[in-house]
């Protein structure tokens, strides 16, 4: 569901990669924030950009615009399709920050990443926006912020559900509404952090573009089918308006794997071999990089999966993969 964002807020690459490749099909991007980049840095967004997926850099900056912008910069150089940035850091941060993401784009031949502006964290209550200095309520302080960041030409603005339809009705269709803070409906989660909530339906039918999921779906004892669970409350809302851009059009084998296992080895050698003539990208997962993922598929490894869907597991033969292949190629599929 090209409009479900995860948030990827675990602490090492290994795990985020695995979850990544796990959630495959059903996720429309994944989000790198503080936690997980200040642990291993730009080398894991470069990881999953080269993955094939879709990475939102959340790493909310707020500085002078100089400073702003040369980070901007820097961001879209690792080819990541949204950035924010703090929406109260002012006009000319913000206006900076995009021109950045554009002069980059442009000198390294890709499209510009999306610009989107935090506007008040979905965590902060209005008591607390008050204790701040802030005289207006979250609402009236959102639209606000979300009208200046549309002025200095940003794509969007990352809202708590309870404010997307107000952001919706001030600024123009196209301009992006973000949205964290799903909770309740789909997305099942223990009391937490997250003031202003809502489930991800609530959200996308009051004009959210994505919503970003965490907790709700990293906690869940089968990551997977908690992320089907929400992109199905999501496909009654809206459905999805296309496919996640990316450049490479190869069919996409994930092989669930760990360190030392003789059918893992095996099954490499059968793909190795077809994958030398039919064209496909392999990616290797190692299960035990992620809990959730090891007590799911820990006993059956390897299993292989194509374009997100099990094909194979504890062996496959080279006529059985090469026709998967063939015909996930030409767009049909193997019953
Ligand atoms: O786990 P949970 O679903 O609360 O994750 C929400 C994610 O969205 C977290 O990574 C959080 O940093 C991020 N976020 C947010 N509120 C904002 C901006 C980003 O919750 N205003």
């Amino acid at each position: 569901m090209e409009r479900l964002i995860v948030a990827l807020d675990v602490d090492s690459g290994a795990r985020a990669r695995a979850l990544a490749a796990w959630l495959r099909g059903v996720a429309g991007g994944y989000k790198v924030g503080s936690r997980l980049f200040t642990a291993e840095g730009p080398s894991i967004v470069r990881t999953l950009v080269d993955d094939g997926h879709r990475v939102f850099l959340d790493l909310k900056f707020h500085d002078i615009p100089r400073t702003v912008a040369d980070a901007v910069a820097a961001a879209t150089g690792l080819g990541v399709w949204m950035i924010d940035v703090h929406a109260s850091g002012g006009a000319a941060m913000m206006h900076a920050a995009k021109a950045a993401a554009v002069d980059r784009a442009a000198r390294d031949g890709r499209t510009p990443p999306l610009v989107v502006a935090v506007t008040v964290l979905t965590s902060l209550t209005a008591e607390a926006l008050a204790a701040l200095g802030v005289s207006r309520g979250p609402r009236d302080q959102v639209v606000h912020l979300a009208r200046l960041a549309a002025q200095a030409g940003l794509d969007g603005v990352v809202a708590s559900p309870e404010e997307t339809a107000a952001v919706r009705a001030a600024c123009r269709h196209d301009f992006a509404i973000v949205t964290p803070g799903i909770r309740g409906g789909a997305a099942t989660a223990g009391p937490d952090d997250q003031a202003r909530t809502a489930t991800a339906g609530a959200a996308l039918a009051a004009g959210a573009d994505y919503v970003v999921v965490g907790r709700p779906i990293l906690a869940a004892p089968d990551p997977r089918a908690a992320a089907e669970t929400i992109a199905r409350e999501l496909a009654a809302v809206a459905p999805p308006a296309g496919g996640a851009a990316r450049g490479d059009r190869r069919p996409i084998l994930t092989l669930f794997t760990r360190r030392t296992c003789r059918l893992c080895d095996e099954m490499k050698a059968v793909v190795r071999e077809v994958t030398a003539s039919v064209p496909a990208r392999l990616e290797e997962v190692d299960v035990d990089a992620d809990a959730a993922l090891a007590a799911r598929y820990g006993r059956d490894v390897p299993v292989l999966w194509l374009d997100g869907r099990e094909i194979a597991r504890h062996r496959v033969t080279a006529e059985s993969l090469r026709a998967h292949l063939e015909e996930a190629s030409a767009g049909r599929q193997v019953p």
